[in-house]
């Protein structure tokens, strides 16, 4: 009789902890998942929102008004493509001044980065944020062209597998197995750093959607599944370690229910 009720309490013990390490682990979702930027309010118009933005996380390096500093270069006249690209590949806010910016995750949600754009859009005309027609243009492209086109204007940098390459003076031309087509189309008219701008003479909107059709048909033969792991990378791990954890506590809470019967 002692030893039955002595295991029940285990039974009931178990499953306490497992409901106390769901919550915690839901918690710890949660704060992956939101951004850590913080909310802005609805009423202020999407300019003033960026300006805000801006004053607060880039006017150290780029200036109040986007005039530069030694720090950082003019905004003016980069154009809200250029931002996009950089924030949302999380290149800016840069770290530190210094060596070459990587893509890391990004420090702004989409309606911020777009609020960033705007904003720094009004400092000089230079190449907007491509609409989802355009980009999505590449759904109906030619995959051979893309292929002869990517060869000739990007392999030389980012290697024939887009997988990326040294460049001089310890620069580098990242894989491309991350960016979106969105990020993609901005890079080619943006230019970031020392890859060229390719102005839509140098290749029509037809032959940048051949392109971007070339690339996503790369990385889905290079790594299947690999460009979301690479972003969702933590929460994902996350969520593996809670099924399987809970999993096992379950295991033993039926165990030791089947036991006391
Ligand atoms: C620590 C300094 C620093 C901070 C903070 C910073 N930047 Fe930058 N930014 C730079 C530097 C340096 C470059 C040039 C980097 C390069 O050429 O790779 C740059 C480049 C850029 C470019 C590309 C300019 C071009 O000519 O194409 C954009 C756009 C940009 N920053 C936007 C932002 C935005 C938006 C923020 C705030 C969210 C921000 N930056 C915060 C230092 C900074
Ligand atoms: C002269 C070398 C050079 C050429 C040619 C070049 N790039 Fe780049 N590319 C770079 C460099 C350098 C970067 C990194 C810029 C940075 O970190 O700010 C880059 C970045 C990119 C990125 C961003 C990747 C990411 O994950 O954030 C994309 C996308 C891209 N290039 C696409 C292309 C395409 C498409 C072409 C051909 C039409 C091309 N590039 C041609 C040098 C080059």
């Amino acid at each position: 009789m002692a030893k039955f009720r002595r295991n029940r309490f285990a039974s009931v013990l178990v499953l306490f902890f497992a409901l106390g390490l769901v919550s915690i682990g839901f918690t710890g979702i949660n704060k992956l998942v939101t951004p850590a930027a913080a909310k802005i309010g609805s009423e202020e118009t999407l300019v003033d929102k960026g300006s805000a933005l801006f004053a607060e996380g880039c006017s150290t390096c780029h200036g109040l008004n986007g005039q530069g500093t030694s720090d950082g270069p003019t905004l003016a006249g980069v154009g809200a493509a250029a931002v996009h690209f950089q924030v949302s590949t999380g290149r800016m806010p840069m770290a530190a001044p210094g060596a070459q910016v990587m893509r890391k995750k990004p420090s702004y949600n989409e309606a911020e980065t777009l609020a960033l754009a705007a904003h720094i859009a009004t400092f000089g005309p230079g190449p907007a944020i491509p609409s989802a027609e355009q980009v999505n243009e590449w759904q109906n492209a030619s995959l051979a062209e893309g292929g002869e086109l990517f060869r000739t204007n990007c392999a030389q940098c980012h290697n024939f597998a887009g997988s990326g390459g040294a460049l001089t003076n310890g620069k580098y031309a990242p894989s491309l197995g991350l960016a979106t087509p969105l990020q993609i189309y901005e890079a080619m008219i943006t230019g970031p750093q020392s890859m060229p701008i390719f102005s839509d003479k140098t290749l029509t909107p037809e032959s940048k959607a051949a392109i971007i059709r070339y690339i996503q048909e790369l990385n889905k033969s290079e790594n299947p599944g690999g460009m979301d792991l690479g972003r969702v990378g933590p929460v994902t791990e996350g969520l593996v370690l809670w099924i399987v954890g809970l999993g096992s506590l379950i295991i033993f809470a039926v165990w030791i229910g089947a036991r006391v019967r």
